[in-house]
């Protein structure tokens, strides 16, 4: 049987709902010749702000157990430039939607990025990063503060000509009060996670790792909090979620859908296996044909609550 891997987002649809995630996939450009655009249903560009910035010094990323931690400090060429070098050459992949990673020091910037992209050509949506723990711009206090988070995507939306995503933070105490805060503030769909702000030291020169002290955790070992903060936003919004945290194999993703995803990133996976966001697109079609599904947007929110019974009184109980 073939599996329908067709997903309906938020005003587009995407061929499959996996998507090369924002940081890890550069401008999309540089993959060109590594992953065959026509397999994956998008990708997400590198953040981008008004002007270009420079980024962290080095150490800006550095491995962990199950993970990294980077901080590199959101450096871009700025939205100018993204335009004129970037873009051109994402619009010879017409079926893989290109999502616009954004942000800020303050609302003005974010609203001066996405008012300009809406006269640029070949962009399904932009994602606003209202979430980065690297640095004061990458907009970690919209995303931990309700109501900065509220007048953001407000003053985003009314000016935005196309979907908005918002990416929420993860470093927050009731992750359903921001989702529902941003849909209420007008987000098209929003995704989540961004990175967990963490710490490494090293312990022989008792000095962080990281130049910037403090960095964002990403890849498996954060995803079984990612899955958990999908499915308890999911009860709180009714706006399409794309999830992500650590996937890193088609069974990552399908946990992703269950726990009510509409569609998936792949981020750091890409660091190992630069075709990650591709191979798991095409092992989640094998794996819906194994398991019978005609189309995969019947997994989102499929999550079985029909628990065993509890053991009966004398049981152990683990
Ligand atoms: C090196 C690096 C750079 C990143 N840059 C951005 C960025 O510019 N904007 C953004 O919204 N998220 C950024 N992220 C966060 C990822 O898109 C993703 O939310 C996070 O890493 C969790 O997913 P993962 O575990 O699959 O990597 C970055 C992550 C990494 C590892």
């Amino acid at each position: 049987m073939k599996t329908d891997m067709q997903v309906q987002l938020c005003g587009f649809q995407l061929t499959n709902p996996v998507i090369a995630a924002s940081g890890t996939f550069g401008y999309g450009v540089e993959f060109e010749d590594i992953v065959d655009f026509r397999r994956i249903g998008g990708l997400v560009t590198k953040g981008i702000s008004r002007e270009p910035m420079a980024g962290n010094q080095a150490p800006r990323l550095i491995e962990t157990a199950a993970g990294m931690i980077n901080a590199i400090g959101l450096q871009n060429i700025g939205v100018e430039k993204f335009i004129a070098d970037k873009l051109p050459s994402l619009r010879n992949y017409p079926g893989c939607a290109v999502i616009v990673n954004v942000f800020g020091d303050a609302i003005r910037d974010y609203v001066a990025v996405v008012t300009r992209l809406n006269d640029a050509e070949g962009i399904a949506a932009c994602e606003l990063n209202a979430s980065c723990p690297n640095t004061k711009q990458g907009g970690i206090a919209f995303g931990s503060d309700v109501d900065m988070l509220f007048d953001l995507v407000s003053s985003v939306k009314s000016k935005s000509t196309r979907p908005l995503i918002v990416k929420l933070s993860p470093n927050v105490t009731s992750i359903a009060t921001m989702a529902h805060t941003a849909q209420k503030a007008g987000a098209d769909a929003i995704s989540l996670v961004n990175t967990f702000l963490s710490l490494s030291i090293d312990v022989e020169t008792r000095r962080p790792r990281l130049w910037n002290i403090t960095g964002g955790l990403s890849g498996p070992a954060i995803k079984p909090i990612a899955v958990r903060m999908v499915w308890e936003a999911s009860r709180a919004v009714t706006i399409p979620i794309i999830g992500l945290g650590g996937i890193a194999t088609p069974e990552d993703a399908v946990e992703f859908l269950l726990a009510g995803a509409t569609a998936v990133q792949v981020g750091t996976a890409s660091y190992a296996d630069p075709r990650a966001t591709e191979r798991i697109a095409q092992g989640l079609e094998q794996w819906c044909a194994r398991h019978h599904f005609s189309r995969v947007a019947d997994l989102t929110g499929a999550l079985d609550l029909n628990l065993p019974e509890p053991p009966a009184s004398g049981e152990p109980a683990s």
